[in-house]
């Protein structure tokens, strides 16, 4: 008995999921800090044209696995691979999909934390440094992270529970109009601060002469980080995607609305960073520490924190659902276990590493390796190695395994979209530009940082 496959009701549906998965606390939370230390609008110029070039042949790369075998990750590659060792790449991308989740959820669990700050007023009269003291306390607290991590992944197994239609696209299709909303308002905020243009000239007017390799390699690891690729989470995605869709649109949405809500974070940033003297090189600490105090000096900051720890939460949510459901699928189709069961045996795993993660970043903790909290670990070995070598191995299983036809196929609908030049230019780059850039990222990456 072949059971039905839930699938997306809607394009929007699959473009909110999508982009959801792409817009989270990498654009929010970790894009205006690379910015900052990268030297402003240099590094923007060459994220957009790394998104442009690689970032969308690969979403579609990853699109067009999925719908052709309609799949989950490791499922995709024994249908289309049957017999080879590809399905490795399957099983290294629901590993990553595991851990990238665990340790997410610690920062996710935060972003309560930070909602319940700002409503009681806790930013109220403090300096930078009572909030950093704060942060840290936070941090050693006995039960507090761990608490706010559960919940954040009960709410995210929640909505993974309901199914592809009515819980992922229902959800996700409320809560990113909501995002951008919130976003408007903090940019509008921002931009009507006093001396705010020197923000803006930091973001848009590019020094080219700071362009190094250093700012390439940034910008390429943070596009693939914040575009969800490389770990084949859009795969699995994919394989929900009606066959009458447009991937090419569809992708070109994605990558479009996402890297929006990366310049709009930075606008909502930078302006305001920049008019109370605060240096655009604070780096992680940006979010949590210098925006609430920056925010409780300005008028109607009280509300403005309190909805700017709303926004982050729900990118995040909107991440950890897709991260959650490329295990959920997994787990239910390769070993046919209900859905159910699979998202609370895939939510409880992540919540054990994820609780670990979140200990390790506790004073004297000893959950360290190579002098380094787990949490950092978890976070270097996802984002500097299984994202950059999941990407090279599905360029690679595209352009040389799955053949141009197959390719062509799948983004032309079987001949009915039109096939033009650009498919044949989305082609080479997934044969040959993408892969030998991706080997650059990895030698810089495993070697010179
Ligand atoms: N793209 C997400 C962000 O920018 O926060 C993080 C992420 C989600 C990475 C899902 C990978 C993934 F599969």
């Amino acid at each position: 008995m072949k059971e039905k496959r839930d699938t997306f009701g809607s394009k929007l549906g699959i473009i909110a999921a999508a982009a959801g998965s792409a817009i989270g606390l990498g654009n929010i939370y970790r894009f205006p800090c690379m910015v900052g230390e990268n030297g402003g609008a240099a590094f923007i110029l060459i994220y957009l044209l790394i998104v442009i070039c690689l970032g969308i042949p690969i979403m579609l790369s990853e699109f067009v696995i999925g719908r052709r075998s309609e799949k989950n990750l490791v499922g995709a590659f024994k249908i289309l691979a049957p017999g080879s060792s590809w399905t490795i790449v399957g099983y290294i991308g629901v590993l990553c999909a595991l851990i990238i989740l665990a340790f997410y959820s610690t920062v996710s669990g935060w972003t309560l934390e930070y909602i319940l700050k700002a409503c009681t007023n806790y930013f109220s009269g403090k300096d930078i440094n009572a909030i950093e003291q704060g942060f840290v306390d936070f941090q050693n607290a006995s039960f507090r992270p761990i608490l706010w991590q559960i919940i954040f992944l009960i709410l995210t197994a929640f909505i993974i529970f309901k199914g592809i239609k009515d819980g992922v696209e229902k959800y996700t299709k409320i809560l990113m109009p909501a995002l951008f909303v919130i976003l408007i308002i903090l940019c509008i905020k921002s931009l009507t601060l006093e001396g705010s243009s020197e923000g803006l000239k930091f973001l848009f007017k590019p020094d080219l002469s700071k362009i190094d390799s250093k700012i390439i390699l940034s910008a390429l690891g943070q596009a693939f980080f914040s575009l969800s690729v490389g770990m084949g989470c859009l795969i699995t995605y994919g394989s929900y995607v009606d066959k009458k869709d447009n991937l090419k649109t569809t992708t070109l949405s994605v990558c479009l609305t996402d890297t929006l809500v990366a310049i709009l974070s930075g606008i909502i940033i930078f302006p305001a960073a920049f008019s109370f003297g605060v240096k655009p090189e604070a780096g992680f600490g940006l979010a949590f520490n210098t925006l609430p105090m920056i925010f409780d000096q300005m008028a109607g900051g009280y509300f403005f924190c309190i909805i700017f720890f709303v926004l982050l939460a729900i990118a995040a949510l909107t991440s950890t659902i897709s991260l959650l459901e490329v295990i959920v699928t997994f787990i239910s189709e390769e070993y046919k276990i209900k859905r159910s069961y699979a998202t609370i045996l895939g939510s409880s795993c992540a919540a054990i590493i994820g609780i670990l993660a979140t200990l390790s970043l506790r004073k004297n903790s000893i959950l360290t390796l190579f002098d380094k909290p787990l949490f950092d670990n978890l976070d270097f070995l996802t984002a500097n190695i299984m994202l950059p070598l999941g990407a090279l191995l599905i360029v690679f299983f595209v352009a040389w395994k799955m053949k141009k036809d197959n390719f062509y196929d799948e983004i032309s609908n079987n001949g009915s979209l039109k096939n033009g030049i650009v498919n044949k230019i989305i082609f080479f780059i997934i044969k040959y530009i993408a892969p030998i850039v991706i080997v650059l990222i990895f030698i810089n990456q495993m070697f010179l940082s």
